[in-house]
């Protein structure tokens, strides 16, 4: 009966476990956007905002008011910008909020066109263009960052208030009077129009064309057949005083068949990085479900046979080359072409500290000798550990890996050829130059190519540094932004994530 009561107990602390590991889920990568990213995004948001608001149209303004011709009806119409300018804004983090766009001393020039007609008899009426010059112009508008349910960040204008200085006016053809009914009529509703305008046009700037940037995110990327990269945002962003943090799945996944990885990501120190415009910091998590996705997928393998070799490759894949390797082998099978069939066992495992990227494979060998008739018959089985060093780097905007020097560490497994004696020292010289020439070509052919870092389309990384940490990467970039009217086609290679392991 012990039993019994211990489920429901045990139960109870899975559920607690299991929600105390969601709420404090450790993000795969981090993109920081900091106060001079936020200054770039600001040149970008004035300036489109700027072409924004000298195409908005704006309202007529019109009313009633007693003057010295009588009661009158008066109306501004084809009211247009014709210039604006934004000498000072800034774009800054809201802490614990969001973003927030501050304008302050613009100004404007408007023009348009008046009239006005007496409401009774004898119905004067007049009209002209006017020209209207407003300064001292302010705007602050905040808007929140957030996730929606599939992941995607999203963005909205919250609050937004706008004030106005100063207004002159210009009345062509206009009697004198006129500038009365505009000081105590017209003053105050063309501000309010105007503040009015200028909320509602920045406002649709966020909530559309931003939104739209935004949802350009690649929250799921196809890397190849075998893998897509999950980028969805794991929560909302945070704000701080200095810097923005997104924080992302970052996720190799199987796209027939995903699954969560049965390991985490290691938490990630907090740092104050600013010199760059933005920071990522690719864990190793993201790189090990790299590892799992593939060895999952059954991809890692390799044949490797005589043609596959280096031309000018200083060890044949021949049964002479192993003459005083293994004796045995070449004793069975004298000057026979080999055939080596080679796979990892294990998910190739990637682990980074400030010394640098360590990559280890853990793989098997099988050697095949092929006869006369040009059947190949199994001989021998070896164990294969490789250990890498690999540097990660930005091109373009993959992330990338290259690995310098390879150690291969051999062991024999099984033999189908009866007992053999290998001399290990002999062939630790062939297996360095097959590291040498092969697996450090194999692995760079992949690792050159990467995968894409998440930005929204039309994002361009220039001059990007990697810094190894412990347990991840840290990107340091600026970036260039060009604005894209549609969203580029997703492209899906054909991979061919091979590897060879000799
Ligand atoms: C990506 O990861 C998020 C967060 O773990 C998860 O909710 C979502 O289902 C994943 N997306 C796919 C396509 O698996
Ligand atoms: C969010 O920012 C605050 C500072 O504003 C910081 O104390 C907190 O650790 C941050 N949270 C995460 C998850 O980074
Ligand atoms: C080896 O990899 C290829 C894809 O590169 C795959 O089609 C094949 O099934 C794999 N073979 C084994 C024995 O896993
Ligand atoms: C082997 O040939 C390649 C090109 O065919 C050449 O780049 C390389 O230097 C040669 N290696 C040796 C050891 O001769
Ligand atoms: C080739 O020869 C071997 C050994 O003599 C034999 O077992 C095998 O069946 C032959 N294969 C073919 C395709 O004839
Ligand atoms: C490879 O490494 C594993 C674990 O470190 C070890 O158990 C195994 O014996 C090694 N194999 C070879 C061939 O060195
Ligand atoms: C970036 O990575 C993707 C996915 O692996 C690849 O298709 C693309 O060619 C790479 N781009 C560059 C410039 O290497």
């Amino acid at each position: 009966m012990a039993n019994k009561s211990i489920i429901p107990i045990l139960t109870a602390f899975l559920a607690l476990l299991l929600i105390s590991t969601q709420a404090t889920t450790n993000p795969g990568v981090r993109l920081r956007i900091t106060d001079k990213g936020l200054q770039y995004v600001d040149s970008i948001a004035v300036q489109l905002l700027d072409e924004k608001i000298k195409t908005a149209s704006i309202p007529d303004i019109t009313g009633d008011a007693d003057t010295p011709v009588g009661h009158v009806s008066y109306s501004l119409s084809s009211i247009h910008f014709n210039s604006f300018s934004i000498p000072s804004s800034a774009f800054k983090t809201d802490p614990g909020v969001g973003l927030q766009l501050q304008i302050s001393g613009a100004s404007t020039s408007l023009s348009g066109n008046w009239h006005y007609r007496e409401d009774h008899w004898p119905h004067i009426s007049g009209g002209g263009s006017f020209d209207l010059d407003v300064s001292s112009l302010t705007l602050s508008i905040s808007m929140k960052l957030g996730a929606d349910s599939t992941g995607h960040p999203t963005i909205a204008a919250a609050s937004c208030s706008s004030s106005i200085g100063d207004v002159n006016i210009h009345f062509h053809g206009g009697a004198s009077w006129l500038y009365n009914l505009f000081d105590s009529y017209i003053d105050k509703k063309i501000k309010e129009t105007l503040q009015d305008k200028l909320c509602e046009e920045t406002s649709d700037l966020i909530n559309n064309n931003a939104e739209k940037e935004l949802s350009t995110f690649p929250v799921k990327k196809q890397i190849n057949k075998y893998a897509v990269i999950n980028y969805s945002l794991v929560s909302n962003p945070n704000f701080t005083d200095s810097y923005a943090d997104v924080f992302i799945k970052g996720e190799f996944q199987s796209p027939t068949a995903p699954k969560e990885a049965p390991f985490s990501p290691a938490s990630l120190p907090p740092e104050s990085e600013s010199v760059k415009m933005v920071y990522v910091w690719v864990t190793d998590y993201l790189l090990n479900t790299a590892g799992l996705v593939f060895q999952d997928a059954g991809v890692l393998n390799e044949t490797v046979t005589p043609s596959r070799l280096p031309p000018n490759f200083s060890y044949p894949l021949n049964t002479n080359t192993f003459k005083l390797i293994i004796p045995k082998l070449y004793q069975m099978y004298p000057n026979r072409p080999m055939k080596l069939v080679a796979y990892s066992t294990q998910r190739p495992k990637v682990s980074t500290t400030s010394a640098g990227v360590d990559l280890s494979i853990t793989g098997q060998v099988e050697s095949y000798v092929q006869l006369e008739n040009g059947s190949f018959v199994y001989t021998f089985t070896m164990g294969l550990n490789i250990s890498a060093l690999a540097k990660v780097a930005v091109r373009e905007n993959n992330i990338t890996g290259h690995v310098d020097t390879v150690k291969v560490g051999v062991s024999l497994i099984k033999s189908a050829i009866g007992d053999i004696t290998i001399d290990m020292k002999l062939l630790q010289f062939v297996l360095d130059a097959f590291a040498d020439k092969i697996i450090v070509k194999q692995l760079n052919e992949i690792g050159d190519i990467g995968f894409p870092l998440p930005v929204v389309n039309g994002i361009q990384v220039i001059n990007a540094q990697v810094m190894p940490g412990q347990n991840f990467n840290l990107i340091a970039t600026d970036v260039k932004y060009s604005p894209t009217t549609n969203a580029a086609l997703e492209k899906t290679p054909q991979g061919n994530n091979k590897i060879v392991i000799v």
